[in-house]
């Protein structure tokens, strides 16, 4: 039988913090040691020049999140861990599924159509800002799921509506061309915490409450101090459930340490041992990976040398696929 074909990418805007963590690379990396599983797991660097066009900082961007993916210990001989830009036949598909995708559909883009309605409300013209790489962003990221015949999408919940997206152009295509690609289908893992931020929303880089991921020690003490807390003194109860230093700690902790830090709270706590014990968790998870993050930020060959491999594997599949699907449109050798 032939494994499950999981993949998902990472637009390569910011440094990787805490929430992307726990949130998405750890689960990845977990699920990329599956043996019933195949994972392609992608730098969406093309992505990128939708939000951001920073040249520097998409540079950046790539460099820190490729590290940090190797550093956390993702297998690359098993999980097939590549760049967008380095795989040409992704934008090459992409023109394909644009010319069977609806405009209609795009319309109805979330974030396509929150950047209408944050123009309306400014009283700007409804295009103001808008490119058409935002506009058909959707149809991109079809490409690249599409592309690997992917079965399954690890995504957040703002992602859905995409992966739908991408079904519906995938079938499209496959009425008029034949059956060429599998339907994808999205998948929110409901146990994988949301963590949240210094001020107790969700962890978000657009928020500006984020604590990176690869904080030298002193930093990330600093940023775990400035975790919102209430004013009850030391010796009174406090509810964990209401607190974001509890929450985090969760998402860290065994079930064993999540129960006596319940008990902690219960029995009074204060905040600054709380903070400094979480620090130390932590710490303890993370400083190995910081280590070798550091090593990999120092050696950006080496890390390019593994995307390049990555490329070549994911070309293995790009390549005969995209010369069946140009085939099939009527892309081909006139001899
Ligand atoms: N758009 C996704 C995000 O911002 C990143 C992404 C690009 C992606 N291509 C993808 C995710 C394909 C899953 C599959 O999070």
């Amino acid at each position: 039988m032939s494994k499950q074909r999981v993949l998902t990418g990472i637009t390569t805007t910011g440094t990787p913090h805490l929430g992307n963590y726990v949130g998405a690379i750890r689960p990845a990396i977990q699920a990329s040691e599956r043996d019933d599983a195949q994972s392609f797991y992608f730098l969406a660097d093309f992505h990128a020049l939708i939000k951001c066009q920073d040249a520097e900082q998409v540079h950046q961007s790539t460099r820190e999140i490729a590290a940090t993916w190797l550093a956390l210990g993702l297998n690359t001989d098993k999980a097939i861990f590549y760049r967008q830009s380095d795989v040409p036949e992704i934008p090459q598909l992409c023109w394909l599924l644009t010319c069977q995708a609806a405009k209609g559909l795009m319309n109805r883009a979330h974030a396509y159509k929150a950047a209408v309605a944050a123009n309306q409300e400014a009283g700007e013209d409804p295009d103001y800002g808008i490119t058409m790489g935002l506009y058909s962003y959707p149809v991109l990221m079809a490409a690249d799921i599409l592309m690997f015949n992917a079965n399954e999408v690890p995504v957040g919940k703002d992602q859905i509506q995409h992966v739908e997206m991408a079904r519906d152009i995938a079938a499209r295509f496959n009425h008029h061309y034949g059956e060429h690609f599998v339907l994808p289908e999205a998948r929110v893992d409901e146990q994988v915490s949301v963590l949240q931020g210094l001020d107790g929303r969700k962890m978000s880089k657009s928020y500006g409450n984020t604590i990176p991921l690869f904080l030298p020690e002193k930093k990330l003490k600093k940023h775990i101090n400035k975790i919102k807390t209430n004013l009850l003194e030391p010796g009174e109860p406090k509810d964990p459930d209401d607190a974001t230093v509890f929450q985090v700690w969760q998402a860290f902790a065994t079930p064993e340490q999540t129960a006596s830090m319940r008990l902690a709270f219960a029995e009074g706590i204060a905040w600054g041992e709380a903070k400094r014990q979480l620090f130390e968790l932590i710490n303890d998870q993370l400083g190995e990976a910081r280590e070798r993050y550091n090593e990999l930020m120092d050696n950006p060959v080496y890390v390019e040398e593994v995307l390049q491999a990555g490329a070549a594997k994911a070309r293995a599949h790009s390549q005969p696929m995209l010369e069946k699907l140009r085939a099939a449109v009527g892309i081909r050798p006139l001899g």
